[in-house]
């Protein structure tokens, strides 16, 4: 028996209606916004991934999917970003009028420990903006996610907002955090002691206790950041308050890929326990030059759609679907059956039968079952007078109508429910 890697997970025709309407949800909302869909590969170059991401980040040091191919190094991709800049680049949207505004849907693949939360194959729903630094940007990106969380019926969570600053405002906050922590180096996880040299930052946002404690003690009142960053910054604040966006500035935010610069956010759900980011993202205006292309700053944002689904309060489907479960009685009746759903199907009427000898009730219980609102019944009375015994499961309301007449008064009805 095989069984599916850990981390891994069959998303089942039970569930895969909430999937669908989630990513259908977020179509509507992007095209709100003139987003359009990109699809690149899932598969790329590692060296994307290591240049953009940073050598000395967690995904790239632990949690890549590695192919060695000739002399290459393929990576099923960790993330959304760095493709799309890639191919931001490659295709040359940059020469399109504008700004470029993409979203994307799909899988993501890290190699990390499994837990509730956290997968090795889990899905993104995402988007990026490139060619802009206009604060606006960021709060219009912001209030986009915030937008995309209320149709999902994702309430009760976070928005956590930061500057890290350009680039040498990060080198200035790295120094500082040097400065401030290397009294601290024996009470730092052995992680944050390792981060301490290559990557301080992210002992900002260490989950360990020890260091957490560490990380609180810290004055970080005074801005690392140059005037022409807090002013974005600022402008981006007064943006959000004018959309009328709630933020809370965290002045210990700091993400875990070192792409970005300037203002970095984060949406967090507290009934998701250690796991708890719904969806993050950020500006990171040096990435596009960093991989070859002109100067253009960028923003985007990614949810993690397993998490969004368990921050989303459990719907039941509700109803019955406009569809026609046909039950025949007997032999001859199901040769009617296979052209009554032909000409149903042919209208545009979802509907199934039985193919495993039911008896009535039998059939009408797998009606209910798939939540059919008609049951179509065709036995030899029924064959003889050319009609058919149309059960309606939402009333109960039960008539025989001429077979003819089938169409005409299912469209007829589902129509006076729709109206
Ligand atoms: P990220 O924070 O690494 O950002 O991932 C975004 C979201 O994906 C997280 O907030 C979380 O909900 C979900 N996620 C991440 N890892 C896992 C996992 N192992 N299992 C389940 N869910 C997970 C990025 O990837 C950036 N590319 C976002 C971005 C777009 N920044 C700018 N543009």
């Amino acid at each position: 028996m095989f069984k599916r890697i850990p981390g891994t997970k069959d998303i089942l025709p039970d569930e895969v209606s909430r999937w669908q309407a989630l990513e259908s949800a977020a179509r509507s909302v992007f095209a709100l916004y003139n987003f359009a869909e990109i699809r690149p590969p899932l598969i790329e170059e590692a060296a994307l991934f290591n240049r953009s991401l940073g050598t000395t980040t967690e995904i790239v040091q632990k949690q890549m999917f590695l192919i060695p191919h000739q002399e290459d190094t393929y990576a099923l991709r960790p993330e959304g970003t760095a493709s799309i800049v890639r191919a931001y680049i490659e295709n040359n949207l940059d020469k399109k009028a504008g700004i470029t505004k993409v979203f994307y849907i799909g899988p993501m693949f890290r190699r990390e420990r499994p837990q509730k939360g956290r997968l090795r194959q889990f899905h993104h729903i995402g988007c990026e903006v490139i060619g802009g630094t206009a604060p606006e940007l960021d709060a219009e990106v912001i209030a986009l996610a915030r937008h995309l969380l209320d149709v999902f019926g994702v309430s009760g969570y976070r928005l956590l907002i930061n500057s890290l600053g350009c680039a040498d405002d990060k080198k200035n906050l790295a120094e500082f955090l040097r400065q401030e922590l290397s009294a601290h180096l024996k009470n730092l996880c052995e992680d944050c002691a390792t981060r301490f040299n290559t990557n301080v930052l992210r002992i900002l946002d260490c989950k360990q206790e020890q260091c957490k404690a560490v990380v609180n003690g810290l004055d970080m009142g005074r801005s690392h950041r140059c005037d022409a960053c807090n002013g974005h910054f600022n402008a981006v604040k007064e943006s959000l308050d004018a959309l009328g966006v709630p933020y809370e500035v965290a002045p210990r935010l700091v993400r875990g890929l070192d792409y970005y610069t300037r203002t970095v956010f984060e949406m967090t759900h507290a009934d998701l326990g250690a796991q708890d980011a719904i969806g993050a993202g950020g500006r990171y205006d040096k990435l596009v030059v960093e991989l070859g292309g002109a100067d253009a700053g960028a923003i985007g944002f990614a949810f993690g759609v397993e998490r969004v689904l368990m921050a989303c309060s459990e719907r039941e489907p509700s109803g019955r679907r406009d569809s026609v479960f046909v039950a025949a009685l007997g032999d001859a009746a199901k040769k009617e059956t296979v052209r009554l759903m032909s000409v149903l199907r042919s209208n545009g009427i979802a509907c199934d039968t039985d193919y495993q000898g039911r008896s009535l009730k039998g059939a009408m219980r797998l009606a209910d079952d798939q939540r059919a609102r008609w049951v179509a019944i065709i036995g030899d009375n029924e064959l003889e007078k050319k009609s058919i015994m149309l059960k309606d499961l939402e009333s109960g309301e039960q008539r025989e109508i001429p077979a003819a007449d089938c169409v005409r008064e299912i469209l007829a009805r589902a129509h006076e429910k729709g109206s």
